[in-house]
């Protein structure tokens, strides 16, 4: 399966894997929208991007959207331009959001799980059996602005190519889901049914939602770095691709209400 190439096509026949066209939207939106695009680094000349916060938002909640770990996941970078062109302003401008639109730009072109040196961007930030991706380095050297930039929460957008059903991972402190959890649930679940009681990837998963659960993961770094909660949530790559990224730009905005 880590070699199997996954494409789709958008609503204009462009493939779900042209880089080139997401980056060209996603120039395009950030000027259009004056946000500030920069440059973490580069991984074998592809840039790893970020968008601030905006100026003057320093004082409110903030919070951080993270897409494209896995190239075989596309619907959440598409989802992020759907996002950026339709969100109205007052809802942008009610937190301190950052966001990484895309980590794994060569698994992304290439439609792969991994990245081009076969790692998982997804993995070996926090002590485990898998090391760090170069993504995964970047990004940590980079620590003190994510944590700061998750601090009211991250979301990080996933699916799952081979299920027709929808799901979710929540970290929190608490004894149960939170709201906010229950509202990305409905959310996704206004395009998907939900994954039925029982197991997903070695998780127990119950009404949608697997509960704090840890590993090395990227939402389990930050979450141990203070964010007072983590989401990762799951499309399912079975479903329409345009209702994918429908869903993924849905729950972003219903990630920015709290
Ligand atoms: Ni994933």
């Amino acid at each position: 399966m880590e070699s199997t190439t996954w494409r789709w096509q958008l609503a204009d026949g462009t493939a779900s894997n042209d880089w080139d066209a997401w980056s060209r939207r996603l120039h395009a939106i950030a000027a259009r929208r004056g946000l500030d695009l920069l440059r973490l680094g580069r991984i074998d000349g592809d840039p790893l991007l970020l968008i601030a916060p905006g100026p003057g938002s320093a004082a409110r909640p903030r919070r951080l959207i993270a897409s494209g770990f896995h190239g075989e996941e596309p619907a959440g970078p598409w989802g992020v331009l759907a996002f950026l062109e339709n969100v109205s302003d007052e809802l942008l401008g009610a937190c301190a959001l950052t966001l990484l639109p895309l980590v794994n730009v060569s698994g992304f072109r290439a439609g792969r799980r991994l990245n081009a040196y076969g790692e998982n961007p997804n993995r070996g930030y926090l002590p485990g059996a898998e090391a760090a991706s170069q993504e995964g380095l970047l990004l940590m050297e980079h620590a003190g602005l994510l944590t700061e930039a998750a601090r009211d929460g991250l979301l990080s957008c996933h699916e799952d190519v081979l299920l027709e059903h929808c799901y979710l991972y929540a970290n929190e402190h608490g004894e149960q889901p939170g709201a906010w959890a229950a509202r990305l649930l409905a959310t996704n679940a206004e395009f998907f049914p939900i994954h039925p009681d029982g197991e997903v990837d070695g998780c127990t998963v119950r009404g949608g939602i697997v509960f704090n659960h840890a590993d090395t993961s990227f939402e389990s770094w930050l979450f141990e770095r203070g964010a007072s909660h983590t989401a990762c949530v799951e499309t399912p790559g079975q479903a329409d691709f345009m209702q994918r990224v429908a869903a993924q730009a849905a729950m972003m905005r219903a990630f920015l209400m709290g």
